[in-house]
């Protein structure tokens, strides 16, 4: 039994996966139960009366590439909320796991470990420490059920990224004992590489990706999970047979195409100079204290009445994240930057009288 096995929850790993249609596409399908004919405005190429290959092999390894990690060690989800679902039900048993997260961070780690029925245990970073991940107090934490470890870096809201040093320590104490779960949402706006490149030295790493950020592609819904090929097969097993629509398919694939990737990069390196610009102004705003450094593509401010600010932003037209539901929030909020013009027109709505 590897060590991804047993840790995941038994029936799992015994469970036997729905035997999807094969996927013989030399072949006529009349296998599938599916219309022969093309729905109106359908301008897929594969055509979506059909039902979509199942993993399908061109984005898997597209994706492999772009993450620089192999095939057989991504597997691709409905944005990466699908890969901190699928994780839940692999490893979470109802009323005896638990998942282990710093706090303030992405809300799905704990609304998908309470919808599998586990725990939480919340370890929070502090203001005073800049947010930064304090690897000693999270391993002091850990306990044999908690089977889920969450770092996102760079983290939602707090937009920092973490060492690679707290990670690295974090992994080599953890590593068999819990999943240590990557979240690297934002990594594309960090400058720094993707800690997959450590797969081969942690048996239980996983690091979760997604092309809604930095690829725009956020309504297309699609992810990655990435780990050890024992946790991508049991993944495998469980997500529904045909879980990336083929409209995603092809528009992932376009958009990864090498001079649309380029464009891209291009596009997110011009977004990283107006994150500057966006901050200078925003730091210079009256009624903000504080715009905390970023490596994300939003920015987090602390208010000296966050309510007043939310309310020009309204008037303004523009909708921001409240963060006060978090009493270690308790005046912040958290902007996405935009374009020069709504960052302008939204900084302009802010000193409207
Ligand atoms: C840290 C983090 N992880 C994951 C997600 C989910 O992204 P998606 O499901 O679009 O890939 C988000 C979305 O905002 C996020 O901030």
């Amino acid at each position: 039994m590897t060590t991804i096995h047993s840790l995941a929850r038994p029936e799992i790993v015994a469970i036997k996966p729905y035997s999807h249609a094969a996927w013989l596409p030399t072949l006529t399908r009349l296998h599938a139960n599916e219309a022969p004919w093309r729905p109106a405005g359908d301008d897929t190429v594969a055509g979506l009366n059909r039902y979509p290959e199942p993993q399908p092999a061109a984005l898997v390894s597209r994706l492999a590439q772009l993450f620089g990690v192999d095939a057989q060690q991504l597997l691709v989800t409905r944005g990466s909320d699908e890969a901190i679902d699928l994780l839940s039900r692999i490893f979470l048993r109802a009323g005896e796991d638990a998942i282990l997260q710093h706090t303030p961070t992405f809300g799905m780690y704990q609304v998908a470990a309470r919808i599998q029925g586990a725990g939480v245990v919340d370890v929070p970073l502090q203001r005073s420490q800049q947010w930064q991940l304090d690897p000693q107090r999270l391993l002091e934490a850990w306990t044999p059920n908690v089977k889920l470890v969450y770092l996102c870096s760079p983290n939602n809201p707090t937009a920092n990224r973490f060492s690679e040093e707290s990670l690295h320590s974090i992994c080599a104490t953890l590593s068999g004992k819990a999943v240590i779960v990557i979240d690297e949402a934002y990594i594309e706006w960090s400058g720094t590489p993707s800690f997959a490149r450590f797969l081969p030295r942690y048996d239980t790493l996983a690091i979760i990706r997604t092309l809604s950020k930095a690829h725009a592609l956020a309504g297309a819904r699609c992810g990655a999970l990435i780990g050890r090929p024992e946790l991508i097969s049991l993944a495998r097993k469980i997500i529904p047979p045909y879980a990336i629509a083929q409209s995603t398919v092809e528009a992932a694939l376009r958009a990864l195409q090498p001079a649309a990737v380029a464009e891209s990069n291009q596009r997110m390196q011009q977004l990283l100079e107006e994150r500057t610009y966006f901050a200078q102004r925003l730091g210079s705003t009256s009624g903000i204290e504080k715009v905390w450094p970023s490596d994300t593509n939003f920015l987090m401010i602390d208010c000296a009445d966050p309510q007043h600010i939310l309310d020009k932003s309204t008037a303004g037209g523009f909708i921001v994240r409240d963060l006060r539901g978090n009493p270690a929030l308790s005046t912040s909020l958290r902007v996405t930057v935009s374009t020069r013009e709504h960052n302008d027109r939204f900084l302009c709505s802010l000193e409207a009288p």
